[in-house]
């Protein structure tokens, strides 16, 4: 249902490319059934009942959103969709501020947080008990109202046509999931119907326990082959075995051209200086323009560059030399973000920003277990009935993956200069705003107007590579 390469703008070269992806093997001890699938897209709840098979209820807390909601909700968004996205956006300050903890801060980090809600939502939609708790409160989910989190995948659906169903973009982002099971159990038809209708996530079923090699070798291939090549090998040797019976994967690929592109002839070698006081030489790109922007709170700057279509931008959040990048992220949540992003306005300034290209991966599970889902990973305690059919409850998840990689240079096209006012060259204004990011700096990839998180990562290292 997410069509590769919907509406693909393949045109001109490659100018950033993003891709993640994110797979859980589910261990335990799967048939193949089609479902006669419907256009989510265009769905109202009551067309298509995506129920799962339990529902969570808090039991003190009152969800924030249900009380009399003050934020205006953007245009030509459905009010659920919009919850669910600032849900994620939640999710993906905190798993972001665990990560970030977790790694040394010369090393630059990469990862999509959408990915990684996407994919153990699929778990949840079989989960119960305090499996199911957990999911809610460590994904946010809770934080919503209780008809949103109810009907989640159905606002996830919706919220993925919203993301990846642009009709008019220039930009690529293609999102695909798949589930690849054990052959010799049966899933839950409910669960593969809901899971293909939802998620786009057809079942494969594979020989885990006869031939856990070949059986990885062919998951590697479909993800390298929806990423286009850009991530193999996600799957590490021996992580697949004969107690596998279910792998969920997640893949998410981006490419965009800039708006307003930079000038080859304006990139100098330039000193990036990284947090351990060391500098190293990086390719300095440049341009002038008006472009979203504010120094906000201790005069950290924060930048947006609208890829071609407008709808998916780069924003950049660059600490003033005396702050550290860790003590911004340490204060970075959804709120503050958004109030952030909320307050940019139209400014005509000098951007200074290096090539790079970041590729990472990292275990999920460590992170999420970190943030208090443990359940799920725990062979005695998982409860997740509504997966197999019959309600077997010896499955848990027993690994996930996460790999995802970011390039960005100059390239772009052409015609998209002329949109802005871009003046070429390195002019020396004293009185403009300038930007420059010679040391590390954060990156968040988005969709504009409802703020969905797509891709986020720290660049402290652009030399690498
Ligand atoms: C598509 O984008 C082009 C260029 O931005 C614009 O001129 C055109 O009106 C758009 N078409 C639709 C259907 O939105
Ligand atoms: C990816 O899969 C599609 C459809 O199965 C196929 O046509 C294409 O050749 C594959 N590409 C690569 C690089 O394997
Ligand atoms: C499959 O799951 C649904 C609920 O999601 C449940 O009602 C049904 O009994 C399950 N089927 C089997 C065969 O376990």
């Amino acid at each position: 249902m997410f069509p590769d390469g919907v509406g693909a703008g393949g045109a001109g070269r490659r100018r950033a490319c993003l891709l993640s992806l994110l797979l859980v093997g589910l261990w335990g001890p799967v048939a193949c059934r089609r479902s006669p699938v419907e256009d989510i897209c265009t769905a109202k709840p009551r067309d298509i009942p995506v129920n799962p098979m339990c529902i969570y209820r808090s039991p003190e807390k009152k969800a924030p959103e249900e009380e009399g909601s003050h934020q205006k909700v953007p245009e030509a968004t459905n009010r659920r969709v919009w919850e669910l996205s600032k849900a994620n956006s939640r999710f993906a300050t905190a798993f972001y501020q665990h990560l970030a903890d977790s790694k040394h801060y010369n090393d630059n980090i990469f990862l999509s947080p959408l990915s990684i809600s996407t994919a153990f939502a699929m778990t949840k939609l079989g989960a119960c008990d305090n499996t199911l708790k957990e999911l809610m409160e460590v994904f946010k989910f809770d934080t919503i109202s209780e008809k949103t989190s109810d009907q989640v995948h159905f606002f996830f659906a919706k919220l993925n046509c919203r993301l990846y169903r642009k009709a008019n973009k220039s930009s690529e982002l293609v999102s695909a999931n798949r589930l690849f099971g054990d052959k010799s159990l049966t899933f839950n038809e409910t669960y593969q119907d809901i899971s293909e209708l939802v998620y786009g996530a057809k079942l494969q079923p594979l020989d885990f326990k006869g031939n856990a090699e070949s059986s990885r070798m062919t998951i590697n291939q479909w993800v390298s082959n929806k990423t286009e090549g850009r991530i193999t090998d996600v799957i590490p040797q021996d992580a697949i075995n004969e107690f596998t019976v279910l792998v969920l994967v997640n893949t998410i690929y981006f490419k965009g051209l800039w708006k307003s592109k930079f000038s080859p002839e304006n990139t100098r070698k330039e000193p990036f200086y990284k947090a351990d006081g060391e500098s190293c030489s990086a390719s300095m790109m440049y341009q002038e323009g008006r472009f979203r922007y504010r120094s906000v709170a201790e005069g950290t700057q924060v930048l947006e560059l609208p890829f071609k279509g407008d709808d998916i931008t780069m924003v950049l959040i660059l600490p003033k030399p005396e702050k550290s990048l860790a003590k911004v992220e340490q204060e970075l949540t959804a709120e503050v973000l958004e109030e952030w992003l909320d307050s940019l306005t139209e400014t005509l300034l000098t951007v200074h920003m290096p090539h790079f290209r970041i590729e990472d991966s990292f275990s999920v599970k460590e992170m999420l277990q970190d943030m208090g889902l443990l359940d799920l990973f725990s062979p005695d305690k998982s409860k997740l009935p509504g997966i197999v059919a019959g309600g077997r409850d010896d499955l848990y998840v027993s690994d996930a993956y996460h790999k995802a990689f970011l390039e960005v240079n100059e390239e772009g096209s052409e015609a998209a200069a002329s949109t802005v006012g871009v003046i070429a060259g390195r002019s020396l204004n004293p009185n403009r705003v300038t930007f420059k990011a010679s040391r590390p700096f954060l990156v968040l990839i988005r969709e504009a107007a409802l703020n969905t998180i797509i891709f986020m990562g720290r660049v402290a290292n652009p030399c690498v590579n």
